[in-house]
């Protein structure tokens, strides 16, 4: 028998790419399918060449499930806002490092404001800009696709990223969460919680117009929970 797991691996859906004519529907089926949480893309045309979605989302969604909800800024001065995510229902926020010089304060911020601290960076920034603030977050996003668009391919290279990273908060923050977003479909999720991932954004993996939700979502799970040793690999 195996042991039972002490740190299981997450899945959140992106609400990205769901149908928004339906979006109650479109989370309760994820939610059925045993989501762990909801994912929210916030962008602002600036930070990202597109715009997305805001606060009257973030409550329609923390109306519509008890899963936490966990949103990822894509925008510039993140700290003039993380209050009102806050408010309007986010359990995780989560702010990009190339857009704050007053990140520590910041995640202090989310962190007062009731939230989880959690931040990132692009794939083409480097890991070390993360450092300094390791051992206040309870979360670390390595992006897996430049930021902007959901249904993008997985850049490999972060794979590598992930298992570096994974070391880093070994040594100052072993409980904190390692999720990675972008391009994460049931033929790489095996990879990249081998890398060390323990939280897995899935968009259009799950939300296409021709997936059927739960399936998909089983296809995942079955993948990640999987006995994944990299070391077999090498
Ligand atoms: C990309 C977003 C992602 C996106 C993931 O800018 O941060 O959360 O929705 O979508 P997929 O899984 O399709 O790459
Ligand atoms: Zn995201």
């Amino acid at each position: 028998m195996q042991p039972l797991a002490t740190n299981p691996v997450l899945i959140g859906p992106s609400i990205l790419s769901a149908d928004f004519r339906r979006l109650g529907e479109q989370i309760a089926e994820v939610e059925a399918a045993s989501a762990d949480f909801i994912h929210v893309d916030v962008m602002d045309g600036v930070f990202v060449p597109n715009i997305s979605i805001g606060f009257p989302v973030v409550e329609a969604v923390q109306a519509a499930t008890e899963l936490p909800i966990d949103v990822h800024l894509m925008i510039v001065e993140p700290s003039r806002w993380v209050e009102r995510f806050a408010a309007a229902g986010a359990d995780t926020i989560t702010v990009h490092a190339e857009v704050d010089p007053n990140l520590y304060r910041t995640l202090r911020a989310i962190e007062e404001a009731g939230a989880a601290p959690s931040v990132t960076i692009n794939p083409g920034t480097p890991l070390i800009m993360l450092e300094p603030v390791l051992p206040i977050v309870r979360q670390v996003l390595i992006m897996s696709v430049n930021p902007g668009f959901g249904g993008q391919t997985f850049i490999p290279a972060a794979l590598g990223r992930i298992r570096r990273l994974r070391q880093m908060l070994d040594e100052v923050n072993p409980t904190c969460r390692l999720e990675v977003d972008g391009g994460i479909k049931a033929s790489n999720a095996g990879a990249v919680v081998a890398a060390g991932a323990d939280t897995l954004v899935v968009g259009s993996a799950v939300y296409a117009p021709d997936t059927h939700i739960a399936s998909a979502m089983y296809a995942l799970r079955a993948e990640i929970d999987r006995d994944h040793h990299e070391s077999d690999n090498r």
